[in-house]
């Protein structure tokens, strides 16, 4: 089965990090097709704590081919850093592949997403301030700058005065910033052409070559469904594809070569940065999942807002990525409770919502309506098998299986690789 998917089914940082590297004995090449440094994956090898942004999670696996496909956007002093990082705690990042289509985040993406924040007040998305937006932008607007550029200075300098033309108008005369110099863009960008070279690659090409060859190719993505652009909480979002679609757009490999789609499903809802949020605590229960759960941001520090488990957000995740298996993550975080609330609809103004109101004011304005199911006191952190657990967390895993519509082969009870019980295998079953 070589074409798997990985999604986030929420607001992000379900868990994806530690899902892929669950998987990373198992597969071959592990490919981040959308995002870019905005994300954060922490994964915990052996007791050690590992945080990427930018390089696939996979990259931790000695095996296995990290892909930065065409659909990512790329920081690549930041790519540098990471990698430094890396090579200093004797990881071995030296197979890592860099589409050569792949858009190149600069400094003047990252001063522009900080300043139209500001400008933005009280209507600000909340970005992680890495440019993100405003390379996408450029992607769209056809003056982005692609990894490729960076082996032909006429073309690149012809494309960073292009870029910077209407910029550095807006950077003086409505941001009050300081114009960029072209030269300062293209001489940064030059200096890192050497170091990269080795690593750009046609990708498309070669996940083809892969995937014919028989062999497994996990597509990992960053943000989440409800982050997602054109599916998620729009104009709270992302300006990428994360949903399971993305992966085909963001690595030139075709939906027929897509065999399963693995969403990661958080057992109860985080958020960080602006937009709704229907399940949202914010009393000492939202406090105890956010300090129980360790909830802070991995690439801002910032806290992350806290809810309950949304399977209408679950079901919808279910439907636009065609899930066919769940990771349900953080279950040991809901030990001790008396009563586990789960949303299962919403009541907007009065009527009943099963699904996502298509209607950005509706699920604004959505309350949740919540079944309470009973809750479990006994530490699950050691359960390896769903014979251990308690028979109140397994009846909730079940409620919650049916609420969203398809099943959950891997439970998380605990950051560390091996803390997880696994009902169906991710690969094979
Ligand atoms: P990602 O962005 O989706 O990769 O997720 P993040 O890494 O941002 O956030 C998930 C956090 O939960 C990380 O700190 C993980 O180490 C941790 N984590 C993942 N699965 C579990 C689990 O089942 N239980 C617990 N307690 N922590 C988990
Ligand atoms: P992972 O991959 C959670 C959020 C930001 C902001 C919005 C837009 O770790 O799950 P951007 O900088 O992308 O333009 O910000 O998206 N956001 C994330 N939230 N996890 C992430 O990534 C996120 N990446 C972006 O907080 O609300
Ligand atoms: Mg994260």
């Amino acid at each position: 089965m070589p074409g798997i998917v990985l999604v986030g089914a929420q607001w992000g940082d379900e868990g994806k990090g530690k899902a892929t590297d669950l998987l990373g004995d198992r597969v071959d090449y592990v490919v981040k097709f959308n995002g870019g440094n905005n994300a954060g994956h922490t994964v915990v090898i052996e007791g050690e704590k590992y945080a990427l942004h930018l390089l696939p999670s996979g990259i931790l696996s000695p095996n296995v081919v990290p892909v930065i496909g065409n659909g990512v956007v790329v920081d690549i002093g930041v790519l540098f850093e990471e990698l430094d990082g890396l090579d200093k705690r004797g990881v071995d990042t030296s197979r890592l592949r860099i589409s050569a289509n792949a858009h190149v985040i600069t400094s003047y993406h990252t001063t522009l997403d900080k300043v139209t924040e500001r400008f933005l007040g009280k209507r600000r998305i909340g970005t992680t301030g890495r440019g993100i937006g405003p390379a996408y932008a450029d992607k769209m607007n056809r003056v982005g700058i692609r990894v490729q550029d960076l082996y032909d200075e006429s073309i690149l300098r012809q494309k960073v005065e292009a870029a910077l033309d209407v910029k550095n108008q807006m950077l003086l005369k409505i941001y009050n910033r300081r114009a960029i110099e072209v030269d300062e863009i293209v001489e940064e960008l030059l200096s890192y052409a050497p170091r990269l070279k080795p690593m750009v690659a046609d990708t498309s090409l070669e996940l083809s070559q892969a995937l014919d060859a028989g062999k497994n190719v996990l597509f990992e993505a960053g943000q989440a469904t409800l982050l997602d652009v054109d599916h998620g909480t729009y104009p709270y979002v992302t300006s990428s594809n994360a949903v399971s679609a993305g992966a085909c757009t963001g690595s030139g490999v075709p939906p027929t070569r897509v065999d399963r789609v693995i969403a990661i499903l958080k057992a109860y809802a985080t958020r960080v940065g602006e937009g709704p949020f229907p399940t949202e605590l914010h009393d000492d229960q939202g406090e105890f999942l956010r300090k129980t759960g360790a909830e802070f941001g991995v690439t801002t520090g910032r806290p992350r807002r806290t809810g309950w488990l949304d399977t209408v957000v679950g079901r919808y995740a279910t439907r636009v990525n065609g899930v066919t298996d769940f990771v349900l993550t953080k279950l040991d975080i809901l030990t001790g409770l008396d009563k586990v609330p789960v949303c299962v609809a919403y009541d907007v103004d009065g009527v009943r919502h099963d699904e996502m109101p298509v209607n950005q004011t509706d699920f604004h304005h959505a309350k949740p309506i919540y079944e309470e199911l009973p809750g479990w006191w006994e530490d699950i952190s050691n359960c390896r098998s769903w014979d251990e657990l308690p028979a109140t967390c397994q009846a909730y895993v079940e409620f919650v299986e049916q609420q969203i519509g398809a099943r959950i082969s891997v439970i998380g009870v605990g950051p560390g690789r091996d803390e997880v019980i696994v009902r169906h295998d991710l690969l094979k079953d």
